[in-house]
Parts: C-alpha cells; structure tokens; sequence
C-alpha cells in the first residue's frame, strides 16, 4: 500500500509539516510512503504517482490560495490524468500551513479538495474535535476540511509548534489506515 505526499514550500514550513503527514502514514503497517516536494520546474512522475493507492496535498496559503508550484503540477494532470479519470478512487485529503492564525487557509484546502474531487478521489476529511488554540493541542486551529498548520515568523525548526504536527500526523495515519481498508 502506497501513499505520496506532493507538496509544495518555499521556505520550508510545509515541508516540515508534510514530513509528519508521512510519519503518521509510515506508522500503518505495510505503508509505503513517499515524499514529492513541486519545485516548480521539474514535472513530477505522474507514473509512480499512479501507484499510489492514496495522495495527500499540501501547500502553504500565499495570498489566500495555493502557491503556484503545485498548482502548475495540479494543470500538468489535466490531460495525462483527469481526462481519463486515472485516480479515480484514490484516496485524498490534504494540509495547509501559513502565518497568521487564520490567515485565510480554508481556500486553500478548499482548493485542494476541489482539485480531489474533479479527479474522482475520495477526500478523507479530519476527524478530531477543535482545540482552543494551545500549542500542544491537537487540531488546535479547529479545521475540518483537512489539516491547518501555523507557522510563526522563525526557521521551520522551531514552528509550527507540537500540536500541529501531531495533527498531522494524525491525518497521515487516518489517509493510511483509510486507504488500507478500501484496498481489502
Ligand atoms: C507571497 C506570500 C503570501 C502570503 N500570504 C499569506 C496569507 O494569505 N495568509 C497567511 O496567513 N500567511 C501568508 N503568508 C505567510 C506564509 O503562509 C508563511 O510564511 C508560511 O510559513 C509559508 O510556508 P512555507 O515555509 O512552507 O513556504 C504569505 C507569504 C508569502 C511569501
């Protein structure tokens, strides 16, 4: 059972976010999980994807929106991919992270959800209660579309803190053990 991660992040914020998502699906037995960080120039293996029983999104929120770079994959699928509905039946679901608190991440997964649903993928949405905002909290923005992540003004060694990246971690762990179930 296989699930890739493609991302997106220009200062490395989501990429840390993202390596959680993956430990949290590795945590599955028999995961296979495999990290595709867009760099904008080169095209991603739309092949190997293709062997992914399951396809988590991520992206920071610039401007409200995606970043560019994982939009520009997200076109490169249009006619290798959508037009012959080749995922469809994968699993989906997907991240954001951004700087403020808000900071207007739901477009994003919403963006990221409708990119899901045009492929026929099956969204896999985020199954905790909300936090109040601490830290250490799990789902501490309260987001249910998928997973919302905040990331303070410092290097990402140091944010976003403890309880986003156990949210997602949780997330990746769900997609897994969600994909595992619609294999058998
Ligand atoms: C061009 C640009 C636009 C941004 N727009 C937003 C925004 O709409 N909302 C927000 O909360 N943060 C915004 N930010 C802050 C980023 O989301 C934040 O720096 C985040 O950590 C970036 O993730 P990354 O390190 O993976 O690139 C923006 C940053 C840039 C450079």
């Amino acid at each position: 059972m296989k699930v890739s991660i493609v991302f997106e992040s220009g200062y490395g914020h989501t990429a840390r976010v993202a390596r959680h998502v993956a430990d949290g699906a590795a945590s599955v037995a028999g995961t296979e999980v495999e990290l595709v960080e867009v760099d904008g120039e080169g095209e991603v293996d739309l092949d190997a994807l293709g062997a992914s029983d399951a396809i988590i999104f991520g992206s920071p929120t610039y401007n409200g929106a995606l970043g560019w770079k994982l939009k520009r994959f997200f076109e490169s699928t249009t006619g290798p991919v959508w037009s012959e509905l080749k995922w469809r039946g994968k699993v989906a679901a997907g991240f954001t992270n951004s700087g403020a608190v808000s900071g207007d991440k739901l477009g994003t997964l919403v963006s990221l959800a409708l990119f899901a649903a045009q492929h026929g993928m099956v969204w896999v949405n985020l199954d905790l209660l909300p936090g109040h905002g601490g830290k250490d909290e799990l789902n501490r923005l309260g987001g249910w579309l998928g997973v919302m992540t905040q990331s303070d003004d410092a290097p990402p060694e140091q944010t976003p803190p403890a309880g986003d990246l156990r949210t997602a971690e949780h997330l990746g762990r769900r997609v897994a053990e969600t994909a595992a179930k619609l294999r058998s």
